[in-house]
């Protein structure tokens, strides 16, 4: 059999049956080496330039995770004070980390300030008020929102006019005004358009305002322009051109750093490219039951692990893993919670019967990451194969789990 017609029930030769087997189901397993392949995909396109990669980690906390990715050489994207509290913890330098909060406390901010990492500023309150108390002390760098409405749902587009996220390009006047009147050192600009973009002429309209813009700020050291490529998710789906969005953007790049007057650092923050395709979500068949319209197969997992289908309608192949060759039936695959769980509606998949191992694919990225305990179910254990060999990288929760956090008063 080929590598290929094996995948994925064999990941380095280590059969994901027998993990099922030690580990029980539902369970999250990550491929490193698809990892590590991922980021010499994006090392490889960008190698002309001065391109430095910051792995989204809110797609994927993981420690180990981290970790395998920093010894890639990789920075971190953080969302959260507590994310940057897990990017130092998995030995991430203060510097290598880039902080791009929303709507949060100033607080946040002012820890995040005393941590040394690098501040994104997204919008005009924040920075007034980041200018007040740092003046030009704090480098910051700040996230313009450039009025594109691009990506693959319209929840996760986030650089339209009604977007919340940065501070529009329209408002730049004010900003070049709060800038000069705290003399505020600004040394990044940042934007991220969405996610799922397979267009990179939407990339380079991005490019073209961020440039434009730099022309404004005298001290950058970088130009980070987010993430948001998109990789297939269906057969034949569309992903993004990596290799011609890297010629296009370092074309134009080159051209912009010698107007500028100086080169600079390009920066990105890719977490779906890292970590999607090496994840899977394994679960067991609960039940087979026909109605008169659809035939479910009712699994022992539900939105509470993986919630990117019904969230934005996110697409994900399903296959059976125990029996693979069957003949393939018309199912609709739902989970055990007590609301509509559907993981994929109308699916052809081999025959599947009660106790099957059946995977869900591209479940690398905000799979686990966006995973709760509704309807009081345990979040699963986490495994990684790296070398050939299954790690359990975060144990399966407990009832203790539960409750810990709970105080029964008495009453
Ligand atoms: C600021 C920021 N950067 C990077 C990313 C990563 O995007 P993706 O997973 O599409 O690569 C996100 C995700 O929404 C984000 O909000």
């Amino acid at each position: 059999m080929s590598e290929q017609a094996k995948y994925p029930r064999f990941i380095q030769e280590v059969d994901l049956l027998e993990v099922c087997q030690q580990f029980g189901t539902p369970l999250y397993v990550y491929d490193a080496q698809k990892i590590i392949d991922q980021i010499q995909r994006l090392k490889n396109a960008f190698s002309r330039g001065q391109a430095k990669f910051k792995f989204a980690a809110k797609a994927l906390t993981n420690q180990s995770i981290l970790k395998l990715i920093r010894k890639q050489g990789l920075g971190l994207d953080v969302v959260s004070i507590q994310e940057v509290h897990l990017g130092l913890q998995a030995g991430f330098k203060p510097q290598e980390i880039m902080y791009t909060p929303n709507c949060v406390a100033f607080t946040e901010i002012q820890e995040a300030v005393e941590l040394g990492v690098t501040i994104n500023i997204d919008n005009l309150p924040l920075l007034d008020r980041f200018g007040q108390t740092y003046g030009s002390s704090v480098p910051c760098c700040i996230r313009l929102n450039p009025g594109i409405l691009a990506g693959g749902n319209f929840k996760i587009s986030t650089g339209h006019h009604r977007s919340k996220f940065g501070i529009s390009a329209l408002r730049l006047e004010e900003v070049l005004h709060t800038v000069s009147r705290y003399q505020i050192f600004v040394n990044g600009l940042h934007i991220h358009t969405g996610s799922d973009i397979t267009d990179v002429d939407v990339f380079m309209m991005g490019a073209e305002l961020l440039f434009k813009t730099a022309m404004k700020f005298p001290q950058l050291q970088f130009i980070d322009f987010g993430s948001g490529f998109k990789v297939p998710y269906k057969p034949d789906d569309a992903f993004t051109d990596l290799e011609q969005l890297a010629q296009r953007l370092q074309e134009k790049f080159d051209i912009f750093c010698q107007e500028y007057g100086r080169p600079l650092e390009m920066w990105f923050e890719p977490g779906k490219f890292i970590v999607s395709e090496a994840g899977f979500l394994l679960a067991s068949v609960n039940v087979v039951k026909p109605t008169p319209d659809i035939t479910f197969i009712g699994l022992d997992t539900g939105l509470n692990h993986l919630i990117r289908p019904m969230m934005y309608d996110a697409y994900h192949k399903i296959i059976n893993l125990s029996r693979p060759d069957g003949e393939k039936q018309r199912y609709d695959v739902v989970g055990y919670i007590c609301e509509t769980d559907t993981f994929g509606s109308d699916r052809d998949i081999a025959q599947v019967h009660e106790g099957d191992v059946i995977a869900i694919l591209n479940a690398g990225a905000y799979g686990f990451s966006m995973a709760s305990n509704y309807n009081s179910r345990l979040r699963p254990a986490e495994i990684l194969i790296y070398e050939g060999k299954a790690h359990l990288i975060r144990k399966k929760e407990n009832l203790e789990d539960l409750l810990k956090n709970q105080i029964a008063i008495e009453l």
